[in-house]
């Protein structure tokens, strides 16, 4: 089984591997990508750089690193980042426990004293965490998500600089352990604050934004395939009539999926004002939001794309 996994990333990555190839890899694990993010995602692979996605909240840039691994049998390493995020956590720590124990158990032995000194900082007494781990020896090397880096601090950031350039781990009290082939990593970030120049200049960057209506109508025909066509046409008409409005947060691909999922709970086959008024806390997760909708706008939004999409 591994050795299968083993030849399929290696034929995946050593065939030619094209801009296509790296669409119909997201394609395969039902994720719609125009060809920008394609094009990006093909060069990440081929330059084995980190690929840095920003944008909008449930647009799929945290799906990305979970359908490459899943498409290239690789296993998903995700560090969650969030403020206060630090080397024992993210990298590796050391088993202090242990280590006392060991000492302990030295002292009553004579003999284990010298031994002892030089082996308390080896990897027995290591705790691996995600960026260490990403970097150990494997069959195939694993796809590495660094999740929300804008959620942490720029200590952090500066941090992970050795990790991103030359995949490498230095552990002062032991030795530097670096990758022999380099994971596959990708950075997301909701832009709460601006990245350093000096993590970003490491990364393909690419801006993931709100699809095209054809782009949203696609991800819902997969995501939600027991959803009647043309419904599923009002609904992605209604979401995207919602993201020109002026709210104080626009709904995502996450939401139209979720909402798409709601209404067909509901048995709906077309949109109607009291359904949609009835369930717009699936798509607007703030009250001023659902307050400016319902009713009368609402209404309006659905009169007229019964006219534009006809049920
Ligand atoms: N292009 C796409 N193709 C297929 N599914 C998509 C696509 N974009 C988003 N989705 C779906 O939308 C949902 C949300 O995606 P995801 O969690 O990756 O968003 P995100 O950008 O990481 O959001 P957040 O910033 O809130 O973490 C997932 O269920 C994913 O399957
Ligand atoms: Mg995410």
């Amino acid at each position: 089984m591994a050795r299968n996994v083993a030849i399929r990333y290696r034929r995946f990555m050593n065939t030619p591997l094209s801009i296509d190839a790296a669409a119909a890899l997201l394609a395969e694990q039902n994720y719609v990508a125009d060809r920008q993010l394609a094009t990006a995602v093909f060069l990440a692979l081929k330059l084995k750089r980190p690929l840095f996605l920003e944008g909008e909240p449930g647009t799929g840039k945290t799906e990305i690193a979970k359908v490459l691994a899943a498409g290239l049998a690789a296993e998903l390493i995700r560090l969650q980042c969030y403020e206060g995020l630090d080397v024992n956590a993210a990298a590796y720590e050391w088993n202090y426990a242990r280590q006392m124990l060991e000492i302990r158990l030295a002292e009553a032995k004579e003999t284990a004293r010298e031994q002892l000194a030089e082996g308390l900082f080896t990897g027995r007494f290591l705790i691996e965490r995600p960026l260490l781990r990403a970097l150990l020896p494997r069959a195939v090397p694993p796809v590495l998500l660094i999740d929300e880096l804008d959620r942490t601090d720029e200590p952090f950031e500066a941090y992970l600089l050795e990790v991103l350039s030359d995949f490498q781990i230095s552990i002062p009290e032991w030795k530097t352990i670096r990758a022999a082939e380099p994971p596959v990593v990708i950075i997301t970030s909701n832009r709460t604050r601006e990245i350093h120049d000096a993590v970003k200049r490491r990364c393909i960057y690419h801006w993931v934004d709100y699809p095209s209506a054809a782009r949203e109508l696609e991800i819902v025909r997969r995501k939600v395939p027991d959803a009647r066509e043309a419904l599923s046409r009002q609904i992605v008409a209604f979401v995207q009539h919602l993201r020109s409005l002026d709210l104080y947060k626009l709904p995502g691909v996450s939401e139209t999926i979720e909402w798409s999922r709601a209404l067909l709970a509901l048995d709906s086959v077309a949109l109607d004002a009291d359904t949609v008024n009835n369930t717009l806390g699936v798509l607007l997760k703030y009250q001023d939001d659902i307050a400016k909708v319902q009713g009368s706008e609402a209404a309006r939004l659905v009169e007229k794309i019964r006219r534009e999409v006809a049920a």
